[in-house]
């Protein structure tokens, strides 16, 4: 469309016509649907570990959004950073300097996991466990530990049962690599979220990601599914994302959510200012997707 073109079209008053204004009021529709639709409670708390090996896939954004999303519609919500790199425990603005207590000293030492948590400035029913550098070294460290792969998951039980309020749920942030870290979150959770980016090269190693899976259900956790998959940083202008779009729809036609992740400016902008997109821009399109896809997942888990 021509820049005069644009003005003809507003200036007859049929502005709708318009790419803009269309999106406009797409907005304001959802973010009407949004607020009339109270969650479901899940029966018992349901524990995602959210993983992919490939790094910047969108797995910290998707935890910390996702835990920001459902919080804010009342559900209690545990974040736990299992990556060293501590960018899920910056994005929930909570503390995690190098002499923080952390998931470290759940993993490798024997913290309690209420010694760790805190809570999260975004809102009242939302807490993390944060991930601090040493962290990094737990890989080596934890080799030589006895039961090094249940570590995580005896930690979480005992604190998900002694918790004065019960925890709606809670969602483990996985550092981009397969060892023992990923382990123990796979042991710990009982569905698996991935995050799968719509550029090139999306569905490799998906398939070794799902042998993993399979692997730990067999041997270590029989509970484990893979039950949700997000499609992020989705530029629906390119014929490229909408193929993978398709190409992952059609694969795994159960799991993949309705709901799809935008790129967009504010959600990676969120954690420079220690927000999530949900606090940070409530109504951009951003925070309006992984609000829809809380409600899905919300709304899936309870027809369970
Ligand atoms: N939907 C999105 N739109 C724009 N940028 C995004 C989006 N999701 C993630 N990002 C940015 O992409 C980078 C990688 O995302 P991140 O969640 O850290 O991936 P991972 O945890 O898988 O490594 C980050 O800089 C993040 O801010
Ligand atoms: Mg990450």
């Amino acid at each position: 469309m021509t820049p005069s073109s644009a003005l003809d079209s507003r200036g007859s008053g049929f502005d709708e016509s318009t790419p803009l204004a269309r999106e406009l009021a797409d907005l304001t529709a959802r973010r009407a649907r949004l607020r009339g639709n109270a969650l479901p409670r899940p029966r018992a708390t349901r524990i995602f570990t959210v993983a992919n090996q490939k790094g910047g896939v969108g797995k910290t954004t998707t935890t910390v959004n996702l835990a920001a999303a459902l919080a804010k519609s009342g559900m209690r919500v545990l974040a736990i950073d299992l990556d060293p790199q501590g960018n899920a425990s910056t994005a929930l603005g909570v503390e995690h300097r190098h002499d923080t207590i952390s998931v470290y000293d759940v993993i490798v030492g024997d913290a309690p996991l209420s010694d760790v948590v805190q809570k999260s400035p975004e809102f009242d029913t939302l807490w993390c466990a944060p991930a601090t550098i040493h962290l990094a070294g737990a890989e080596i460290e934890l080799v030589s530990l006895v039961a090094r792969e249940q570590r995580l998951r005896t930690a979480l039980n005992a604190y998900l049962q002694t918790a004065a309020e019960r925890f709606d749920y809670v969602f483990i942030d996985c550092p981009p690599s397969i060892g023992l870290l990923t382990i123990n979150a796979f042991v710990a959770a009982t569905e698996v979220l991935i995050p799968i980016q719509c550029e090139y090269y999306a569905l490799e190693g998906l398939s070794q990601l799902l042998r993993n899976v399979d692997l730990i259900e067999k041997h270590l956790n029989p509970e484990l599914t893979v039950s949700t998959i997000l499609l992020t940083m989705f530029d629906g202008r390119t014929r490229l994302a909408n193929d993978v779009a398709d190409d992952v729809r059609k694969h795994f036609p159960e799991q993949v959510l309705g709901s799809v992740i935008p790129r967009a400016v504010r959600i990676s902008e969120a954690p420079s200012h220690g927000q999530s997109v949900i606090t940070y821009d409530p109504n951009s399109p951003g925070a309006l997707s992984y609000l829809e896809a809380a409600g899905e997942i919300a709304r899936r888990g309870d027809a369970a």
